[in-house]
């Protein structure tokens, strides 16, 4: 089967390794790819938000299966696109239609999902600039801190978190009134705050109501050591967590993932693709932060190297609405990957640094991200490459990961030092 993946970060390349090992595998096309995906099949200059482009590619190639790995395309309803186009009846399309889509792009149809299902969350409220006093009204019923959240795709941006009161509705004020995350910010959910510790799970959902569940992750956002620092797509993960014992993932299970695949039948939701919870285990119980209708990333670069089954014939059982049969094959072993990133991100940060030390290594496997080049690979985003290795528990994986980041460099070089520090 060709196979045709959109994409160009660490998950991308993640997904390629992992798709360039099956024995089902034709020809690989990555649009755009890096400097990673280009040693595994084909890179192709591609605008992966525009169907028509992609269509014509699909068309040309005789490609199989698309998978779709960033949410933008998604939310703009590339699949929708494609499967408009009647010759394309028979592509098994990675990632969910737009409408689906809608549960990672808009924060308030994910809300009024989980409501509707009685998915455990944190309660909340939404305004626009018509109702900001009502917000702000909203804010004093509140305790701190304060969680305000753009509805729309803010690059991961549209979430503060806010201590002080007055501070909290000014930023409102902000977001609804100035556009301070332009239209992602013209309606506002306002949440109730969770304590707890957070953790990721994916599912593989065929929309027929069947699915497997694949390995969970721990993610580390924020760009200093301790979780200090600004947010960033992800500094490292870990997989799998020690804390999602069988109890909490047997309430996992009945109380979010049931529901939310139900939920999606019940509402005519067409989804096939992966989904990914996000969750906090709270004195409560788990809830959910929020939904995502893709892969994580750096999540993928651990999760993916964990599945001992055939991705592709995952896709195909996803295609025929057969996921229920899957007997899911994981890797019981640990993985752990460091993300290794420009200096300054997630702030302004140069590219085109040449990255001197890449070779081979037996006991870590690199996901290239923001990478470019052939023979001399350059810096060209910024978070740079994944450092993933396997381990009896974390601390082997991890030791395995630095050992081999301590021979590769470019200039301004950055990497958290103390991924899984809190397990
Ligand atoms: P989101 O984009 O919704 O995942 O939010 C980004 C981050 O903000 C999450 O990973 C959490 O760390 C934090 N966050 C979001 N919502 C809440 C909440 N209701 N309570 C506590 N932390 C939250
Ligand atoms: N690592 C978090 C995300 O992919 O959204």
């Amino acid at each position: 089967m060709n196979v045709l993946v959109l994409g160009s970060g660490g998950r991308e390349h993640a997904l390629s390794h992992k798709i360039s090992q099956s024995p089902s595998l034709g020809k690989l096309f990555i649009a755009p790819g890096n400097a990673g995906t280009h040693q595994l099949g084909e890179n192709v200059a591609m605008n992966i938000e525009d169907a028509a482009e992609v269509g014509a590619f699909v068309k040309a190639n005789a490609i199989d299966i698309v998978v779709i790995g960033p949410e933008a395309p998604l939310v703009a309803g590339v699949h929708d696109g494609l499967k408009a186009d009647a010759a394309l009846s028979d592509l098994i399309v990675v990632g969910p239609r737009q409408a689906a889509a809608e549960l990672e792009g808009s924060k308030d149809f994910a809300k009024e999902f989980m409501m509707r299902h009685n998915i455990p969350t944190a309660a909340y409220q939404t305004f626009t600039k018509d109702t900001l006093a009502e917000g702000q009204a909203f804010l004093e019923t509140l305790d701190a801190p304060y969680v305000l959240k753009a509805d729309g795709l803010a690059a991961g941006k549209g979430v503060l978190i806010i201590e002080d009161l007055d501070e909290a509705k000014e930023e409102l004020k902000n977001m609804l009134v100035d556009a301070k995350f332009g239209d992602a910010s013209s309606r506002v959910v306002i949440e109730e705050f969770l304590a707890g510790i957070e953790f990721s799970i994916f599912a593989l959902t065929d929309g027929q109501g069947g699915y497997v569940i694949l390995p969970e992750a721990k993610d580390y956002k924020r760009i200093g050591e301790g979780d200090t620092g600004l947010n960033t797509g992800g500094m490292g993960a870990v997989s799998p967590v020690p804390f999602f014992d069988a109890a909490l993932r047997e309430r996992t299970v009945k109380e979010i993932i049931e529901p939310t695949i139900k939920g999606l039948v019940k509402d005519n939701l067409p989804y096939q693709g992966f989904v990914f919870f996000g969750l906090i285990n709270t004195s409560k119980g788990p809830k959910v932060i929020e939904y995502n209708v893709r892969m994580g990333d750096p999540e993928t670069e651990v999760v993916i190297p964990r599945l001992e089954s055939d991705l592709i014939d995952l896709f195909v059982a996803m295609h025929e609405g057969t996921l229920d049969q899957v007997d899911l094959q994981v890797n019981p072993q640990t993985a752990a990957t460091v993300m290794v990133v420009a200096g300054g991100y997630p702030e302004a940060y140069k590219k085109g640094d040449t990255i001197s030390g890449l070779r081979d290594f037996e006991a870590t496997t690199v996901y290239h991200a923001g990478t470019k080049g052939t023979d001399e690979v350059v810096t060209n985003g910024g978070r740079v490459m994944a450092f993933t290795s396997f381990g009896a528990d974390k601390d082997e994986a991890l030791a395995k990961s630095y050992a081999s980041i301590a021979e590769v460099s470019f200039e301004g070089m950055n990497f958290r030092k103390d991924i899984g520090f809190d397990l």
